[in-house]
């Protein structure tokens, strides 16, 4: 039995977070910083407005799980549908008492509903969540008194699909078009310019982002490791897929980033494999690609491991080659080198590398089996926001060069259904060389090997 002090401690996070029992969520103070510097670079007598993602309809009244848009995400820390954001530069005057900068419209509260699909926030609790004052209800949003009439430039980022969602009163679309009805007509709606100005704030992640990418990729590689241990041949791919996502998911990870990608044999050459659902056999390489999301943030790894344990001297061939390309890859994640910096890199090393071992004759070919880039942002988006200018200290990059030989491909057949992707998470880092956020995962031949040898407790 606690005494009554204790129970106190313990109901203290409840209390000050309310129903959210996740203690290392965003704190309103970081989406309140975001918002603030996305205001600093608007121009004079202007505003900005933000839609929620839409709820998507699945099939009858099943709807996919929902997803919120990371801008709207960035700036509020909401992950409810059918929410509009209202940014201002100069303090909007809307009614006789408040001058404020930043409004927010969020579904209104509704027993009847909230017994199917969950408790909605108050809109004291969207405030603690936010950081915003200004909260109202969608219901609000069409008779709200707001002046667009002496605005030079009014940003708009609208949804890409408004759909209507299944329960709600308050569609989408019934929101962008009653915002829309509030512009003057002479008045143009500039889509590009929030989006770039938060592509440049999303690609330089702040301490806080950087812990939870860390997190995201920590509970993926422990799921990888398991896998490298419990592979056998007559394994599914989806067992594999499920090894990796039981941790994701036990870790409190709360997605997968993106669909997972687990391919034997000739499927290892399919770069979006997302089928899974083959036989893994003896001497079958695996092409795992999979990368859980923890707090909105994604890790993106791929590993590329023989299903029996050992390489063939074929597969370590191609395997040490495009190690040796990401190495080169990774060696300029350095800040000021050009975007393009690691393909340069990595692409050099694998043309040169294919035509030594005559999978090619011309360095010109190379792209038929290396045949994507070697790098994206990664954050709040797998291929997340970002300026695509020289790197710079505190954005995460993946480096993740890759060969594909499928089967017939004009090359000695002894290369067929060989695909190989390494892929790691790059912290660019002010001085010296990067960090390899998912380096405790083995990508030495010798190390995969050893780690195979053991034995898991998935076996
Ligand atoms: N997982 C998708 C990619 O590597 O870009
Ligand atoms: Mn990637
Ligand atoms: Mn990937």
């Amino acid at each position: 039995m606690k005494s009554n002090l204790s129970v106190f401690f313990i109901l203290f996070p409840f209390i000050l977070f309310g129903q959210n029992t996740d203690h290392d969520l965003l704190p309103a103070s970081f989406f309140k910083a975001n918002r603030e510097n996305f205001i600093a670079q608007m121009p004079a007598h202007s505003a900005a407005v933000f839609f929620a993602n839409p709820i998507r309809n699945r099939s009858n009244d099943v709807d996919y799980q929902y997803s919120q848009n990371p801008n709207f995400y960035y700036l509020t820390g909401l992950r409810d549908p059918d929410a509009v954001l209202l940014l201002f530069k100069d303090a909007k005057i809307f009614d006789e008492s408040k001058g404020v900068k930043e409004l927010l419209f969020i579904r209104p509260k509704n027993k009847s509903e909230e017994i199917w699909t969950g408790i909605r926030p108050s809109c004291r609790e969207a405030q603690a969540i936010t950081g915003i004052q200004a909260v109202y209800t969608t219901t609000e949003f069409k008779e709200f008194g707001l002046d667009f009439s002496k605005m030079e430039e009014v940003w708009a980022e609208y949804p890409s699909q408004p759909n209507s969602e299944a329960f709600s009163k308050i569609a989408l679309s019934n929101l962008v078009e009653d915002f829309n009805k509030k512009l003057p007509a002479n008045l143009t709606v500039e889509e590009s310019k929030p989006y770039k100005v938060l592509a440049s704030m999303r690609e330089v992640k702040q301490v806080v982002e950087i812990a939870l990418v860390k997190r995201a990729i920590d509970i993926s590689v422990e799921g990888f490791i398991e896998l490298m241990k419990a592979i056998n041949p007559g394994f599914k791919e989806y067992q594999a897929q499920a090894i990796v996502e039981y941790f994701v998911k036990n870790n409190g990870g709360e997605y997968q980033g993106y669909p997972s990608i687990c391919g034997g044999a000739g499927n290892s050459c399919i770069l979006h494999y997302q089928e899974n659902r083959d036989s893994l056999k003896s001497g079958d390489l695996l092409l795992a690609d999979m990368g859980g999301e923890y707090h909105g943030y994604t890790a993106d790894i791929t590993r590329t491991f023989p299903v029996n344990g050992k390489f063939t001297a074929e597969q370590k061939l191609i395997y040490n080659l495009v190690l040796k390309a990401q190495e080169a890859g990774i060696a300029v994640c350095l800040p000021g080198q050009s975007f393009h910096a690691t393909h340069q890199a990595t692409f050099a090393i694998v043309s040169k590398g294919l035509v030594e071992l005559g999978i090619i004759t011309s360095e010109k070919d190379a792209d038929k089996y290396f045949m994507h880039g070697t790098s994206h942002y990664l954050g709040l988006d797998v291929h997340d926001a970002g300026t695509y200018g020289a790197l710079k200290a505190g954005t995460i990059i993946t480096v993740e060069p890759g060969i594909y030989i499928p089967e017939g491909s004009p090359c000695d057949k002894k290369w067929w259904n060989i695909g190989v992707r390494i892929e790691d998470d790059i912290l660019i880092n002010e001085n010296g060389p990067a960090t390899i956020m998912s380096g405790r995962l083995p990508r030495e031949i010798g190390e995969i090997e050893n780690l195979m040898l053991l034995q898991s407790y998935f076996k």
